[in-house]
């Protein structure tokens, strides 16, 4: 068995990203996540070292942090290399370096990439109770390492390396850079006060937190900023903070682009809805909430064809057809439109398992139906509002209009682009 040879590298963890409450090691490669085991024993600290094309720094990095670890509390920690298959082969680098640092485990993941996700399957395959992240490129300081682990032996659930605090700071940042910075940090408090709140540096990267705080909770981490999860969706008490400055990279490259500022902003939102009141309801009756987002905006564009259409077809000065004639093409027409775009982009992952241009029309036609029973429907409830209950036409519109969005969007879920299970 791989597993048991000493310098082989680690196993790839499957399934949700969600780490135990006690360290686990694999019973087979292919049965991952049902077939864990509880591990012979348990270890201080694990800390997670992600990398992507970092052959120049990982050396330099392994040797520091293992200095440091080995004088605090030797044979108490490890140190895991979780490596994105980079192609400057990082992870055979730091493989070569396992016979010198008996300490050192490797990973490398040739399927999933990404940053966060990394942290966390390497702390599905960690043993420590104490669970840390350090960047591989030598920008966080080793030294501080033993400040934040005094932290969480002193009682903290998170204890979190800031630049924000006494003793932080970052070293030749332009204007533009620490403007940006402090940008994304801002929109975090206006969008999730009590979780980006908490710390003075929700972006940093380097920290620590307890395992029990976040085990058995799965995280759905988007990008960069790992920290914004763990304070999102962990059961964190107690926090502590350490300044450091941050560094300028000395060998390799920075990683970050624009796509991280984007997923960022995604996070966040992804945060906000999950945490909120919204969230709690769309939990408990699992709301498809994007889905149902998406087909609002799709009614919404049909309202422009629709009344477009109108216009040119029973418009005096245009075509001049028959009120009702011009009126039911352009509906029966904005219903194929928003067709199309829910069948494309609403229920998008559902089509593809459903191809072919039979089972389109097959989808079409069903669409079509609750779609015009949905018109029937608003009529209905708007008379009923306006001529029962005497609500204002305006306003009654507005509750048909919501009525019936969600009556559309639940049906055709249920029956336009239901998947059926049975294979
Ligand atoms: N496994 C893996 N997969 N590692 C990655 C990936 C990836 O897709 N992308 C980046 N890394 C590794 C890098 O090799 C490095 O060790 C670390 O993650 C940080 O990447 P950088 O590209 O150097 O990021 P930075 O210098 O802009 O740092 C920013 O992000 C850090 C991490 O969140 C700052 O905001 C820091 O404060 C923060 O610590
Ligand atoms: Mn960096």
């Amino acid at each position: 068995m791989t597993a048991q040879h000493p310098l082989a590298l680690l196993e790839v963890p499957s399934g949700p990203l969600q780490v135990f409450d006690y360290p686990t090691v694999a019973q087979n490669a292919h049965v991952h996540n049902q077939g864990t085991l509880k591990s012979q024993h348990s270890i201080k600290f694990s800390l997670i070292i992600p990398t992507y094309n970092e052959g120049t720094n990982i050396q330099d990095i392994i040797c520091l942090l293992s200095g440091l670890l080995d004088q605090a509390i030797p044979g108490e920690y490890e140190l895991l290399v979780v490596d994105d298959n980079s192609p400057d082969r990082t992870w055979e680098i730091a493989q070569g370096l396992m016979s010198q640092y008996p300490q050192l485990r490797v990973m490398r993941r040739q399927l999933e990439r990404g940053l966060s996700s990394a942290v966390i399957r390497g702390w599905q395959a960690a043993r420590g109770e104490i669970l840390g992240v350090i960047d591989a490129d030598l920008q966080h300081p080793p030294e501080v390492l033993l400040k934040l682990l005094n932290a969480v032996e002193q009682g903290a659930d998170l204890a979190v390396a800031s630049r924000h605090v006494e003793g932080g700071g970052v070293s030749e940042w332009s204007l533009a850079r620490r403007f940006l910075s402090r940008g994304a940090q801002t929109l975090g408090l206006i969008l999730l006060p009590g979780v980006v709140g908490r710390v003075t540096d929700p972006m940093s990267g380097y920290f620590m937190v307890r395992r029990s705080a976040i085990s058995d909770r799965t995280l759905y981490p988007l990008g960069y900023k790992i920290l914004l999860e763990v304070l999102g969706r962990g059961d964190i008490g107690q926090i502590a903070e350490v300044g450091y400055v941050f560094q300028e990279r000395q060998q390799g490259e920075s990683k970050v682009t624009s796509k991280q500022y984007i997923e960022y902003l995604h996070h966040l939102t992804r945060l906000r809805i999950a945490g909120g009141r919204l969230g709690r309801i769309q939990q408990r009756f699992e709301i498809p909430l994007g889905r149902l987002v998406r087909f609002g905006l799709v009614g919404f564009s049909g309202v422009f064809v629709d009344m477009t259409l109108l216009y040119l077809l029973s418009d005096p000065t245009t075509l001049g057809l028959p009120l009702n004639l011009g009126k039911s093409i352009a509906a029966e027409i904005a219903i194929f439109n928003n067709f199309l775009w829910n069948d494309a982009w609403t229920f998008g992952d559902l089509t593809s398992s459903q191809k072919g241009i039979q089972k389109r029309f097959k989808r079409f036609l069903k669409f079509n139906f609750i779609c015009l029973a949905g018109l029937v429907l608003n009529l209905l409830t708007f008379d009923v509002l306006v001529y029962l209950l005497g609500v204002n036409p305006y306003l009654a519109n507005l509750i048909a209009i919501a009525i019936v969005t969600v009556w559309n969007f639940w049906l055709n879920l249920k029956l336009s682009w239901r998947v059926t299970e049975v294979k």
